[in-house]
């Protein structure tokens, strides 16, 4: 009952304003109306597990910004564990559980946004979660804000056993015959970038959140100020700090994956990304979000990575691999998860705050945003370029199949010359068909 009337009454309202002033814009104004009705958020929590979900259904309500638990939303293909999107009573902010590791991120957000029920393009989207994090950059209860998420697992993987006597890890990228090589496949969901002017206006925010910290916690950092490298991020209280995010479905610990996934990132951002947390969904719900912002359904510049670090990626000296992960205590879990919600509610009020004066119209990224395949337009500021020549993909598939030969493109000069006479005539053909629904057309018109 509660659900219903509350429902009813904020679509009335956000329906009317939002509809007025597509219609000036949208010729389909039927289509866009109905589009409007929908449940339209301004800000989008993303968990992965209850913890870092119940730490919003715990302490949002005394901030005053209202209970998530005050709306429930269902939708197919939302996580059996967590059916529901939970949003406040006025419908300003909502959340979701996808689950675990990449295919749970993948399956909920593609849910979520392809349900119908949701208005989400102006939406902007906070990822918040625990990592492990890197000694080099971050601490447990540390805060990441990243721009580049890296699926670092997408890689060809002998056991170190098995190995070569000249590698220096198990894992090498497709198509390449070495580790630490540049790849010659991507499948295109390697790397993602972020908006980072967004990212340095959350920094400013998450900056003024007071940070939990345990005498334990500290005790265990203080172990890594015996590395002969420099870890001295490791040794020092939680801080908000700007650095990036690897993805892989594995769970790994340990000095060497973690040297060797560290230099992934590197390689893979040509030098510009700084690994410094690993988790388990951010590169497949960012690919959701990519998929979704060709079609004009969400802003890709209007997603926020936060992540807190839980437990180290590495042992400190003298611990082996084994009991950092399994035996010792580090203590960070219980900090990362507050971390995330002393931070992330001070991103949240940020954007309330400000959403008249500069988060409604949006931040404009003054880097490249998306893709390594330039999917969004530009060219991408790592990986082999654009697959589009910085045109970006066409909604409703009106650019046509990309597929592999541009990828393998490099390594044949036969190929490569018929994916350019093909790409010729995919861009000459969009050239001509004038009035094509770009998606920079599509994107969200907004009230003002
Ligand atoms: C929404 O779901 C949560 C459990 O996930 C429940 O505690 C809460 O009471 C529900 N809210 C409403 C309004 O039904
Ligand atoms: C994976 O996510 C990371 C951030 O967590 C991002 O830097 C990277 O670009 C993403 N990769 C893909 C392929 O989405
Ligand atoms: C590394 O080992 C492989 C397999 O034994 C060999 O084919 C390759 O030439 C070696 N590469 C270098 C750089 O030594
Ligand atoms: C942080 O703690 C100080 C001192 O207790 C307090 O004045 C300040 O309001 C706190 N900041 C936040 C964001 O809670
Ligand atoms: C060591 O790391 C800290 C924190 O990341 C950095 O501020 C400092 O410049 C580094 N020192 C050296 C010698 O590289
Ligand atoms: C990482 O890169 C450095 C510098 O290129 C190299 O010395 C090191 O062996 C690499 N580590 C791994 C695990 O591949
Ligand atoms: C933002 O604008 C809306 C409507 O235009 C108004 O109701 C609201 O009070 C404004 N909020 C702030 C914080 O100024
Ligand atoms: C990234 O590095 C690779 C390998 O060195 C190079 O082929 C590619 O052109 C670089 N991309 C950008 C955008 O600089
Ligand atoms: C790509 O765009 C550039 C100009 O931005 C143009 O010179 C070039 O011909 C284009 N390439 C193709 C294959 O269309």
């Amino acid at each position: 009952m509660r659900f219903l009337s509350s429902v009813l009454s904020a679509l009335l309202a956000t329906g009317q304003l939002a509809a007025s002033a597509a219609t000036a814009q949208e010729p389909r104004s039927s289509v866009v109306e109905a589009r409007y009705r929908k449940i339209a958020p301004k800000f989008f929590i993303i968990s992965m597990f209850s913890p870092e979900a119940d730490i919003w259904y715990e302490n949002l309500p005394s901030s005053g910004l209202g209970d998530l638990l005050a709306v429930n939303v269902s939708a197919p293909g939302l996580s059996m564990l967590f059916p529901h999107v939970h949003c406040t009573e006025d419908l300003q902010i909502c959340q979701v559980t996808t689950g675990e590791s990449e295919i749970n991120a993948a399956t909920t957000i593609a849910s979520v946004v392809l349900s119908g029920k949701f208005d989400l393009t102006s939406t902007y989207f906070m990822i918040a979660g625990i990592a492990g994090v890197s000694p080099a950059w971050s601490t447990l209860g540390g805060v990441a804000l990243s721009r580049y998420a890296v699926q670092v697992a997408l890689q060809y993987e002998f056991d170190a056993r098995e190995m070569p006597e000249n590698f220096t890890t198990g894992y090498f990228g497709f198509d390449t015959y070495l580790p630490n090589t540049f790849p010659g496949e991507w499948y295109g969901t390697e790397v993602f970038e972020l908006n980072d002017d967004l990212r340095q206006l959350a920094l400013g925010m998450a900056s003024k959140a007071n940070l939990s910290d345990t005498t334990t916690a500290a005790a265990y950092r203080e172990r890594y100020a015996a590395s002969s490298e420099n870890f001295t991020a490791g040794t020092l209280p939680p801080s908000v700090v700007l650095c990036d995010t690897a993805t892989s479905d594995v769970y790994y610990s340990g000095n060497l994956l973690a040297h060797s996934f560290d230099n992934t990132t590197t390689l893979w951002t040509n030098g510009t990304g700084n690994y410094c947390m690993t988790a388990q969904e951010d590169n497949a719900t960012l690919e959701v979000m990519l998929r979704m912002a060709i079609e004009g359904l969400v802003d890709f510049s209007r997603i926020i990575l936060m992540r807190t670090g839980s437990d180290f990626d590495r042992p400190p000296p003298g611990v082996s691999a084994y009991d950092h992960l399994l035996i010792m205590d580090q203590d960070g879990f219980e900090i990362a998860i507050e971390n995330i919600y002393n931070a992330g509610v001070e991103i949240l009020k940020g954007v309330l705050d400000g959403w008249n004066s500069t988060f409604e119209k949006g931040v404009a990224p003054s880097n490249y945003i998306g893709d390594v395949f330039g999917s969004l337009g530009g060219e991408p500021d790592f990986g082999s370029g654009s697959l589009t020549n910085g045109t970006g993909v066409l909604p409703d598939g009106e650019t046509g199949d990309l597929e592999k030969r541009e990828l393998d493109a490099p390594k044949h000069a036969s190929t490569k010359r018929a994916a350019e006479t093909k790409r010729r005539r995919v861009l000459q053909g969009r050239k001509a068909a004038q009035g094509l629904p770009l998606m920079k057309v599509r994107a969200p018109s907004h009230s003002t």
